[in-house]
């Protein structure tokens, strides 16, 4: 059976990453995390002391670094320039950095070329904002994920005390909207559904049941063909 692209986009931590890495796992198929690679970007950035607004020496930096992933057991790790950075990428300062790099033509060139490069020969979940609308436009599946905004910001707040962050939750809910905010109305690759994706809720569903809605599409899908 030939294998699928499946794209899932999203608003911050409306599940996307949690559902892409369960259902890759389920398909067997290869979970490409594309707001990690724009996180590692950031962190490179800020590393070099480089200004999110300085278009030029984000365009040198980007031809001086590595991004990688590797898919290690259960987890995703992500490289920069050989260093693995899984963890420093997920600091919430890291989070509005990222949203300021990927508005850069320089950096979403890059990064797009990149993922086009992992995820031609199918067998791959892709999340992040524009998988279905501009990364690849003709993948098979393109989920959209929406939940409330406090629903998520609650996610975003109990996965950073999990990590030994200590964020109050009106300050990870208000830089939730500003980034959500800030990546819809961008001019380059906004955040919106793709005209053919399927809008899933995630508010009011486990993951679980997350996974097999998505699962039932699939098999819908690959019955059709
Ligand atoms: O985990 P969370 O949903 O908070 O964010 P993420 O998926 O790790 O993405 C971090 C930031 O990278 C987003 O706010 C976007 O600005 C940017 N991004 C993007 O522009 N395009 C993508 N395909 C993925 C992420």
């Amino acid at each position: 059976m030939r294998k699928l692209i499946i794209a899932i986009d999203g608003p911050a931590a409306s599940g996307k990453s949690t559902a892409a890495r369960l259902f890759a796992k389920r398909l067997r198929y290869a979970y490409i995390d594309t707001g990690a690679m724009y996180r590692a970007c950031a962190l490179a950035a800020k590393e070099a002391g480089i200004d999110m607004s300085d278009e030029s020496a984000l365009d040198a930096l980007m031809d001086s670094i590595s991004i990688s992933i590797k898919h290690d057991s259960d987890e995703n790790k992500i490289y920069l320039n050989g260093k693995d950075v899984s963890a420093a990428i997920r600091k919430p300062e890291i989070s509005g950095l990222a949203s300021g790099v990927s508005a850069h033509a320089t950096v979403r060139n890059k990064m797009v070329d990149l993922q086009r490069e992992m995820g031609a020969q199918g067998g791959v979940v892709l999340d992040g904002r524009d998988i279905g609308t501009v990364v690849f436009p003709d993948a098979d599946l393109k989920f959209f994920f929406v939940a409330p905004a406090r629903v998520r910001a609650q996610r975003r707040f109990d996965e950073l005390i999990m990590r030994g962050e200590d964020p109050s939750f009106e300050d990870v809910l208000n830089d939730m909207i500003a980034r959500d905010e800030a990546d819809s109305s961008r001019t380059l690759a906004p955040l919106v559904p793709a005209e053919d994706s399927i809008h899933i809720d995630t508010g009011a569903l486990n993951i679980e049941e997350m996974i097999d809605l998505l699962y039932a599409h699939y098999l819908k899908k690959v019955q059709a063909k």
